[in-house]
């Protein structure tokens, strides 16, 4: 995890309970990813990133609510003070990692958010979800949120170049700006296709050959 170190004057003790969280969901993605180079012959996660949202992203939500903008608003309200990116190989990982986090019984998904099927109008990809689950800390179980969203490397790359431009002010051109991230996105999601169709046909002509 980056972050942290003074995030604690605004969340105070409920740090613990999103860096906890964060760990849960590390630790259950790691468990996937050993089962799955054991049994399938290939990792199908490339890396994962967490982080807690900051003060200051997390005051500017809280207050775009109509809320107070402490910590104690969250529960109930902000469901992705945690939140984890999984970065997949191909597009199909990204559906077999959701499907095994979402059949885990202590684990309950709040909402899905499928950009990949509907990407957004920008051209964003991404498979997001919101889940629950328990975190025991002392005496006590709370259940605590987060957003999970996975990817592949190439919406990843999208993504980054995307939020990178996009966060630069005055910029000309908008508009072209705009159709051409949106045509880069339509190639991207049509160079995955061929990759996949690509490892499939080699597979295909090795015996016992890993997906
Ligand atoms: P918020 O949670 O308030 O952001 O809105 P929401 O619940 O509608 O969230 P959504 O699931 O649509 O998106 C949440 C996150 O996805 C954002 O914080 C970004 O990290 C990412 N995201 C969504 N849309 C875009 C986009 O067009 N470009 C990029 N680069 N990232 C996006
Ligand atoms: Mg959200």
């Amino acid at each position: 995890m980056e972050h942290e170190d003074g995030y604690r004057g605004f969340y105070g003790d409920s740090q613990l309970l999103y860096e906890s969280i964060l760990i849960d969901i590390e630790s259950r993605l790691n468990i996937i990813r050993k089962y799955k180079s054991l049994n399938h012959g290939r990792d199908p996660i490339e890396n994962i990133k967490t982080r807690i949202k900051s003060p200051g992203s997390m005051i500017t939500k809280l207050q775009d609510k109509g809320l107070v903008p402490i910590a104690e608003n969250i529960p109930g309200n902000i469901m992705d003070a945690a939140g984890a990116r999984v970065i997949c190989t191909y597009v199909d990982d990204v559906y077999e990692v959701a499907r095994i986090l979402a059949s885990q019984k202590d684990l309950r998904v709040i909402e899905v958010k499928d950009y990949i099927k509907s990407p957004k109008k920008s051209g964003y990809r991404s498979y997001h979800m919101i889940i629950e689950v328990p975190i025991y800390i002392g005496d006590e179980c709370h259940n605590v949120t987060a957003e999970i969203q996975i990817r592949t490397l190439s919406m990843d790359f999208w993504a980054s170049l995307e939020h990178q431009i996009r966060y630069k002010h005055d910029i000309p051109n908008q508009e072209i700006i705009a159709s051409e991230l949106k045509r880069c996105a339509d190639e991207v999601a049509s160079v995955e296709m061929s990759f996949i169709t690509i490892r499939d046909m080699i597979n295909a002509t090795k015996d016992g050959g890993s997906r």
